[in-house]
């Protein structure tokens, strides 16, 4: 049963990061979109649904596969685990801003520049380096 929720959350958690990884990624060029053009809304149907159709429900379940492997595999009291669950509860922090910056592109609202979306895109790489790092290494 354990290998199979490690699967289920393997599989959650690389939807999660695709979607984490992409949508900064298409609030760079909706800024270059002239507000009301046909291209911005494109861009925001491709936001929303990104949004709706992967990024929530994989961070759900990627959650809810974490949270057994913790209790099932008495992870609760490793270092590593402490250090990672830091990690993650920034990413979902991380994942409530793209949330609030997405409807702020969907009501024609935005003020951020492109630059900042450049540089907030590569946030969750680095923190996903990280992660890995600490779930297969285990260094503590
Ligand atoms: C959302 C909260 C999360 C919790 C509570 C959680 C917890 C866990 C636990 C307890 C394991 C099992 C470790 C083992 O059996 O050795 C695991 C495996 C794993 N987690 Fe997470 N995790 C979470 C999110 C993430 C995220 C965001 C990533 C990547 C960005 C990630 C990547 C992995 C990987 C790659 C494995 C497999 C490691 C292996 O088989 O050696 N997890 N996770």
């Amino acid at each position: 049963m354990y290998e199979w929720i490690k699967a289920l959350h393997v599989i959650a958690v690389i939807s999660w990061m695709a979607g984490m990884l992409y949508l900064p990624r298409l609030f760079v060029y909706h800024c270059e979109a002239e507000k009301g053009s046909k291209q911005s809304e494109t861009f925001k149907v491709m936001e929303r649904r990104l949004m709706r159709a992967i990024i929530n429900p994989a961070m759900i379940v990627t959650w809810l596969a974490g949270l057994y492997l913790v209790w099932a595999g008495h992870w609760y009291l490793s270092g590593w685990f402490h250090a990672k669950l830091l990690l993650v509860l920034v990413m979902s922090s991380v994942h409530g801003f793209f949330s609030r910056w997405r409807r702020d592109f969907e009501a024609d609202r935005n003020t951020r520049s492109q630059k900042f979306y450049r540089i907030i895109n590569e946030v969750p790489t680095v923190l996903m380096i990280f992660i890995v790092i600490l779930v297969v290494v285990k260094p503590f």
